[in-house]
């Protein structure tokens, strides 16, 4: 028995996806014999709503100064976060005196730099160097620090507060959501707004989204859940909207608690989340007979392609990949390389399985039988970009909502 980490509920994990290495850990040969690994196990707490993992390793190991992951690969995220700050600026900061934004998690600027086009003061907040260095290079304001209450407190005195703090991909990955929400609520005016967004419980649940599921994902929210954590730290989610990004997010706004009228979408969204019964332990049940049997097909299905000699390759070496790989056995004899478009990623091995991970180019030079389509939230954007892959006789394998082979 462990304690809910926001209300300190006895609560019990309700499957394991096993020993399971840090998801954006790309290696070399000589790092394999370090790799860490710790047990990927949520849970469910039904007090409160949270969904949670019961062990999260050490911050540190996450994000550092080789932090693999950056936003800006791919152009539909690009747009996306310019949207994004567009609806904060028209929607909250139009008529403000010199409007003060600050973004927790601000990665390589990707959202900010729209904020620094139109003149915003801004500051993001990023402790992975390496990417908070691209950033810095485009000259947006950015400090290499953890976020806590003593930060928020820091801001304050040299900035004044905020008008808005935004995160996204960001709160979800911060274990002490209860102090974070305690810094916040410090850094933000009594009239300011507190918008991020998180892959949402909702699509995860519906789709068999376990990939989702991965060290930096400690909390996979919903509007119930959202609402409660924040409620304890006097901030009111008075709005959500849904989005298509990380096979479906949530955007979740929020404000000192009594300072604006609360949309009817929250309760809507609220009603529909208690139909679908995210509140309910056998809901999770049945999401872990739904994993087992995904894992079940996708692994038969590549023994099977094995077994005839076909060429399979990877598209997108996500973090996400990291769950499915290490959780359904996938390792370099089902899977000849990942093809990926991040530098940093390239030339390494994929964390546990240590899958090569290869430029695109190797793709397109000699393309595979079938593509594993690991970045499946891009689907759109890759589809698109990869007629000719199509055309040419190659076929995609999904495995979300269930495994399937595009013909
Ligand atoms: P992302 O969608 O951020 O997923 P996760 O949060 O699980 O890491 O990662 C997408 C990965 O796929 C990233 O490494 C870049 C890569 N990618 C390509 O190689 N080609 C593409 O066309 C796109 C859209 C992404």
């Amino acid at each position: 028995m462990i304690n809910c980490r926001i209300c300190n509920t006895n609560i019990e994990q309700f499957m394991s996806f096993g020993k399971m290495p840090i998801a954006n850990g790309f290696l070399t040969s000589d790092q394999i014999q370090n790799e860490y690994f710790f047990e990927l196990a949520p849970a469910f707490c039904s007090n409160c709503g949270m969904f949670q993992l019961i062990e999260q390793p050490d911050p540190q190991k996450m994000f550092h100064e080789n932090y693999a992951f950056f936003s800006s690969t791919s152009s539909y995220m690009q747009i996306h976060f310019k949207n994004f700050a567009e609806f904060v600026m028209k929607g909250f900061l139009e008529n403000r005196q010199d409007p003060f934004v600050v973004e927790l998690g601000s990665n390589d600027g990707i959202m900010l730099h729209n904020f620094k086009k139109a003149g915003f003061r801004h500051l993001g907040i990023e402790p992975s160097v390496n990417v908070a260095n691209v950033a810095r290079s485009e000259g947006i304001e950015t400090l290499s620090e953890f976020f806590n209450l003593e930060l928020a407190d820091q801001i304050v005195e040299r900035h004044g507060q905020a008008d808005s703090v935004l995160c996204a991909n960001v709160i979800c990955h911060i274990p002490d959501l209860n102090s974070i929400a305690k810094g916040i609520k410090c850094l933000l005016k009594t009239d300011g707004v507190l918008i991020f967004e998180e892959p949402y419980l909702g699509d995860m649940v519906m789709k068999t989204s376990y990939d989702q599921i991965y060290d930096e994902h400690v909390f996979i929210f919903s509007a119930t859940s959202v609402s409660r954590a924040f409620a304890n730290h006097g901030l009111e989610l008075i709005d959500v909207f849904p989005q298509k990004t990380h096979g479906g997010s949530m955007r979740y706004i929020l404000t000192p608690i009594g300072t604006r009228s609360v949309s009817h979408n929250v309760g809507e969204l609220m009603q529909k989340e208690q139909k679908q019964g995210l509140h309910k332990i056998e809901t999770y049940d049945q999401f872990r007979q739904k994993c087992e049997t995904s894992r079940k097909n996708l692994k038969e299905l590549l023994e099977n392609l094995k077994q005839k000699g076909q060429r399979v390759v990877g598209y997108g070496a996500t973090s996400k990949s990291t769950t499915v790989n290490n959780y359904c056995g996938i390792g370099p004899e089902h899977v000849e390389f990942i093809s990926d478009t991040t530098p940093v990623k390239q030339g390494k091995l994929t964390p546990g399985m240590h899958i090569p991970v290869k430029p695109y180019e190797l793709f397109t030079n000699n393309p595979p039988d079938y593509a594993l389509l690991f970045a499946w939230n891009h689907a759109t954007e890759i589809f698109a970009k990869e007629k000719s892959f199509k055309a040419g006789g190659g076929k995609w394998i999904t495995f979300v909502p269930q495994v399937k082979v595009i013909e």
